[in-house]
């Protein structure tokens, strides 16, 4: 499918990523953007409508998505991180629950809500913002990682559902993006607009899986390997 004409809802816009997709979407020639924010009042970017958003919230979803009939183009973007001291932490399960909450959950909630808008529509697409994490934990990530895989399985299975109902669902994976998510990490990093227009020329492509840098190509490569990357992963944790 292409951006341009296309009616676009980003989830978590108001900054970051998700921002960088919804101004890609605007030059892209998208016939309509909608930012989904926990506070419309503090999002004013000109020609993009703001839509009251709680990923973790069942009503807000719903009243979204109740706001937005008119949405062909969905961008699971919304998401939290922690990092922590391991998988043996006593707070595993605490933070996992935590995490899972907006990131595995809350892609279950938008796609639930919007999905079948799309197909209304007559189809459409779906970007789900995963990692590379999804294949390569390490301890640091731990409780992350696991909602990244989740979502990744999740992503893979709805993919399957709603290709009868003509629309494309994308994941996209990447390593680290120069937003808030990733201050303090001195560590090379992504553009959001590099990471969005891999995520988009993709779509537009035709395809089902974004792989946004040179880290992410490298994981994938190798898993089906017997020395695959995630049994050695070259960095902390
Ligand atoms: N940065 C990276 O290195 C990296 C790498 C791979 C994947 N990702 C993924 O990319 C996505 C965007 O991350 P980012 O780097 O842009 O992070 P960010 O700068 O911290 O932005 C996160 C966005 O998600 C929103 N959000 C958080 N919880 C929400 C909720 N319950 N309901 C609605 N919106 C919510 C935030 O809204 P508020 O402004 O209201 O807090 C904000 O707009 C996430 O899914 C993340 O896991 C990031």
């Amino acid at each position: 499918m292409n951006i341009s004409g296309s009616v676009v809802f980003v989830t978590g816009a108001s900054r970051g990523l998700g921002l960088a997709f919804v101004k890609e979407a605007v030059a892209r020639g998208a016939k309509k953007v909608y930012a989904g924010v926990r506070n419309p009042a503090a999002f004013d970017v000109p020609g993009v409508i703001a839509v009251k958003l709680d990923v973790t919230d069942e009503a807000s979803v719903r009243a979204a998505a109740q706001h937005c009939q008119d949405t062909t183009l969905l961008v699971n973007n919304a998401g939290i991180a922690s990092v922590m001291q391991g998988p043996l932490d006593q707070n595993m399960i605490e933070l996992s629950q935590h995490l899972m909450d907006t990131n595995y959950y809350g892609v279950i909630r938008v796609s639930q809500a919007f999905a079948p808008i799309l197909a209304a529509n007559g189809g459409g697409g779906i970007i789900n913002v995963l990692s590379d994490v999804t294949w390569l934990s390490i301890p640091l990530l731990a409780a992350y990682a696991a909602t990244k895989s989740a979502a990744w399985s999740f992503t893979n299975a709805l993919r399957l559902q709603v290709r009868g109902d003509n629309t494309q669902v994308v994941g996209l994976h990447v390593g680290f993006i120069d937003t808030d998510l990733t201050q303090g990490f001195d560590v090379p990093k992504s553009t959001p607009k590099a990471v969005v227009d891999s995520a988009y020329e993709t779509l537009e492509a035709g395809g089902f899986e974004a792989l946004a840098d040179e880290g992410s190509r490298y994981i994938k490569s190798t898993l089906s390997s017997a020395d695959a990357v995630y049994f050695n992963p070259p960095m902390p944790g």
